[in-house]
């Protein structure tokens, strides 16, 4: 059996972040990342618009009470405030110890670092690189983990966390180049997995974002907090669902329907295209019920509406947005310099997760936490973003709680021993469920599975939600489970067999997918992206507290936890 001090599996901002900070405060720890990509490809690479911090360049009046502010109302009053204040206080700080480490920004004529403006911040503060500020941070923390010594296992499939008696005691992985199973064992477990955009048939993320980290939690009996809150990002690339940066949006793009309104008018007369994702995306999703979205051919009724650049000119374009236009004219032949891009929601992101508190120690309930296990980033719920997340803000979280998990990781593993557990069970039981789904009999093909699956998460469980498509959704699932069970795979090598990963990604997609549904018909009241058409209004006497589901084979079980409330008082949500 391997061993190392530390264990952190998935290689993006928060497991990189973390990394980093355990070797700076002890050298000699011994500290592994696990990824199941080279970790410059994980998906916090994809990141484009920025990162939030009141840095105070652009906007002197700024402050990080009023960041705050802005958070704390943009998570529609679910995020934990005690978690926010730490977020951010310590935001300007990490972006001048990530320029120290050699992230290039973009500046401003006087040198210092720019900051553009983003939904639902009441301040220019979301500082950038172009459109490719996640680009720009990973690689230069990525160089610094191997500066600073970690040992990366680039491209091994984590199956499973060894947790026995409530300690997070090792991983079980294999080796996605000859299929060779090993179990590694460590004082500390720290998951960085990322999000699951992969649930649902259109979506921002990469193909690697299967929720894998939140399904293993699953399955090991940890709660997942606040599932149902899923953002959808307003403008994805019709019809690829791929990214078109917010920062489009704060350098001054307009929305417009078939008619050539700019309704943003009628949803968000203030803050107009820079309301919050949660109230633009549904803006968006009504227009087009409404029948002013448009089709291909430039006619009403369409499936989409424009983003519309043209006002702003080829310079500014190309030199803040480069890769939102790059992507518009390569993926749907659309050069935005002359013409408006073609965008809907797009499934985006997680604001629910593993749940932890502000050291990042995973909760096992409300007051119980898991011994040795720690989580950051997207696949954790600190909760940050409560509700609905704003952008910029997710870059945050991942480098301010990557650190501090990354700090409390360090004390935490001081004086402490390997633990102690029989590794041949985990063998065998990797090894046979490997070739379970290997020699399984079924007619069924993965890819196939998966769309009907995506198909069905997008069509039940999307930008609006009502009891009965839900309850009609989680029914599918279940034949679909049975499905599962009946899955072919055509690949039976092992040497690099995508096909297997995707066996096993599909399995953890369906956990989080059925705990998503269940979460959300559970919440019967509308909070930031869970719009429930059957239940309009935001009910705090009942709901103003974060949702834990423990999953099992036989069901999910439904548990809810307090929200901190300490400096700001619900209150109605206008912009
Ligand atoms: O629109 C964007 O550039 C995305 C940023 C974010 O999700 O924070």
């Amino acid at each position: 059996m391997r061993e190392h001090d530390v264990i952190i599996v998935g290689g993006g901002l928060a497991g990189s972040s973390a990394a980093l900070e355990i070797k700076r405060r002890n050298p000699n720890l011994d500290v592994a990342v696990v990824a199941k990509t080279h970790p410059i490809r994980s998906h916090s690479v994809a990141a484009q618009g920025g990162i939030a911090a009141s840095l105070k360049n652009v906007d002197p009046e700024d402050s990080w009470e009023a960041h705050a502010f802005d958070t704390v109302k943009g998570s529609d009053y679910l995020a934990d405030q005690d978690a926010v204040e730490i977020l951010t206080k310590e935001a300007p700080g990490v972006i001048i110890d990530l320029e120290h480490l050699g992230v290039l920004f973009s500046r401003l004529e006087n040198g210092r670092i720019a900051q553009r403006a983003f939904g639902g911040h009441s301040h220019k503060r979301t500082c950038y690189a172009a459109d490719k500020t996640g680009h720009a941070m990973l690689h230069e923390l990525v160089n610094n983990l191997r500066r600073y010594g970690v040992k990366i296992y680039q491209e091994w499939y984590v199956m499973q966390l060894i947790l026995e008696e409530g300690e997070a005691k090792g991983i079980v992985m294999y080796q996605i180049i000859d299929r060779k199973i090993e179990i590694i064992r460590s004082k500390a477990v720290m998951f960085a997995t990322g999000g699951y955009g992969r649930v649902f048939n259109t979506t921002s993320n990469d193909f690697a974002s299967t929720g894998d980290g939140l399904g293993m939690c699953a399955v090991a009996g940890i709660p997942l907090e606040d599932m149902e809150f899923v953002q959808f990002h307003p403008t994805g690339l019709y019809p690829v669902g791929v990214l078109i940066s917010e920062a489009v949006r704060g350098e001054g793009a307009h929305l417009r329907n078939s008619e050539g309104e700019r309704f943003m008018e009628r949803y968000a007369p203030n803050q107009m295209e820079l309301a919050p994702r949660d109230i633009t995306s549904r803006a968006i999703t009504l227009e087009i019920r409404a029948g002013r979205g448009i089709h291909q051919d430039g006619s009403a009724g369409g499936p989409f509406v424009y983003l519309d650049l043209r006002h702003m000119g080829k310079e500014m374009i190309m030199s803040r947005v480069p890769f939102c236009w790059e992507e518009a004219h390569r993926l749907v032949g659309v050069d935005a310099v002359y013409e408006p891009m073609p965008v809907r929601p797009t499934a985006h992101y997680s604001m629910g997760g593993i749940p932890v508190n502000t050291d990042g120690r995973v909760r096992l309930s409300g007051d119980n936490l898991v011994e040795g296990f720690f989580a950051a980033g997207e696949s954790a719920c600190v909760s940050v973003h409560g509700a609905n997340r704003l952008g910029s803000n997710s870059l945050l979280e991942c480098v301010v709680y990557g650190k501090l998990t990354g700090k409390s990781i360090a004390s935490y593993v001081e004086g402490r021993k390997f633990p102690e557990f029989d590794e041949n069970n985990y063998l065998i039981n990797a090894k046979n469920r490997l070739k379970g789904l290997l020699e399984q009999k079924g007619a069924i093909r993965i890819n196939e599975l998966r769309e009907k699956f995506q198909n069905c998460m997008t069509e039940h469980c999307g930008v609006f939600r009502v009891e009965e498509t839900m309850k009609r959704g989680l029914e599918r699932l279940q034949e679909l489970k049975q499905e599962y069970l009946q899955v072919y795979l055509d690949d039976k090598d092992s040497c690099w067999n995508t096909e297997l990963i995707e066996a096993l990604e599909l399995g953890n997609l369906m956990i989080v997918g059925e705990m998503i549904l269940t979460s959300a018909l559970n919440r019967k009241e509308s909070r930031g992206a869970h719009s429930r058409e059957d239940f309009p209004a935001r009910d705090d006497a009942n709901y103003l507290s974060h949702t834990l589901a423990y999953y099992s084979p036989a069901g999910i079980d439904i548990h809810y936890m307090p929200v901190v409330v300490n400096r700001f008082k619900p209150k109605e949500r206008k912009y």
